[in-house]
């Protein structure tokens, strides 16, 4: 898909973290001390990774976050702001420290990860008026990207002011346990990955059909697009009477991390440059496939021309399902 102007932009809110990540030759837990290699320091966190692969992908991009007055904001927010993503929103809470992500990828490429979320959870109530203004200040037809890495009042004073400009809004209900089931008549698109759908819905996305039943259920609930991830890398797509599958396709998997966050990204740019259902369930698709084949997430995340050779090849394998 060719790059289309738009005047929107991506608002992303959520966590932004300091990645410390490292190589396991066998699974966590299986003895107490495990050898590792590949140590490396990244920046990540949800937020920061949607607003990196939209900035990448040509969509200008404006992250709402916070993180400590520390060392590790050097590190969460240094290539950010190489990629000219707009930091102005980004504010450092005194006495905390910057989230930070213990990340291990055994040779599966399935991470795990241990998160502490330190500033990320350190909003206060008053900077709801902050996010608020950010986005009444946002030009037209922007979208809201936010995940539940940040405390849940922030999150909803967001999609409601987003949802008042007429933006769109893409919720990745991580961690499920915070999400506002109150709040999915305001959603565009509910993005929950196989665990997330199985915690909010009660049915486990282990295949396109049980992703089906799943995304109905959402659909009923209030929400006006369900994209649930399944497990094998795919997607269901449920909007009114619309049902779609996105089939997986065979990848050699380096590292899962980040993958979900590729996927909001390259959905939300998809919106922004108003593409079809199909072809935005695609594009996300494409990306996440594209993020599992490299080690890290931001360093992982493909250039448009690469997302393209996988949209390609994705996009000619969608099939539509039967209610
Ligand atoms: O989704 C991947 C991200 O989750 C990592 O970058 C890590 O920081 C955690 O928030």
């Amino acid at each position: 898909m060719t790059q289309q102007q738009t005047q929107g932009i991506i608002l992303s809110l959520g966590s932004v973290n300091a990645d410390f990540q490292i190589r396991l030759d066998r699974k966590v837990g299986e003895t107490t001390t495990q050898l590792a290699s590949d140590f490396r320091r990244f920046s990540g966190g949800k937020a920061a990774n949607v607003a990196y692969l939209a900035r990448k992908l040509g969509a200008k991009a404006s992250l709402l976050a916070r993180v400590g007055n520390d060392d590790l904001s050097q590190q969460a927010l240094g290539t950010l702001s190489e990629m000219g993503i707009d930091l102005s929103q980004v504010e450092k809470v005194p006495d905390a420290s910057t989230g930070f992500s213990v990340i291990m990828v055994p040779p599966d490429g399935k991470k795990n990860i241990v998160l502490a979320n330190n500033a990320n959870d350190a909003w206060q109530k008053s900077d709801c008026d902050k996010v608020k203004q950010a986005i009444a200040d946002a030009p037209a037809d922007s979208v809201l990207v936010v995940d539940y890495e940040v405390p849940a009042f922030v999150v909803e004073a967001a999609i409601k002011a987003a949802h008042a400009r007429g933006f769109s809004i893409v919720l990745d209900p991580s961690p499920p346990d915070r999400v506002d089931k109150e709040l999915y008549p305001l959603i565009d698109f509910l993005i929950p990955d196989a665990s997330e759908t199985e915690s909010l819905t009660g049915i486990p996305a282990t295949s396109a059909e049980e992703g089906k039943k799943a995304a109905q259920k959402l659909l009923r609930e209030g929400v006006q697009h369900a994209v649930v991830k399944l497990e094998d890398g795919g997607c269901v797509v449920a909007h009114a009477d619309t049902l779609l599958h996105v089939p997986a396709f065979e990848v050699e998997v380096v590292d899962t991390t980040g993958a979900g966050d590729a996927f909001a990204g390259a959905l939300a740019v998809a919106l922004l440059e108003k593409r079809s259902l199909a072809d935005i369930a695609c594009f996300a698709v494409a990306a996440s496939h594209a993020a599992v084949t490299a080690y890290g997430s931001q360093p992982a995340y493909p250039s448009r021309e690469k997302l393209n050779s996988f949209f390609d090849k994705i996009s000619a394998q969608v099939k539509e399902l039967h209610a």
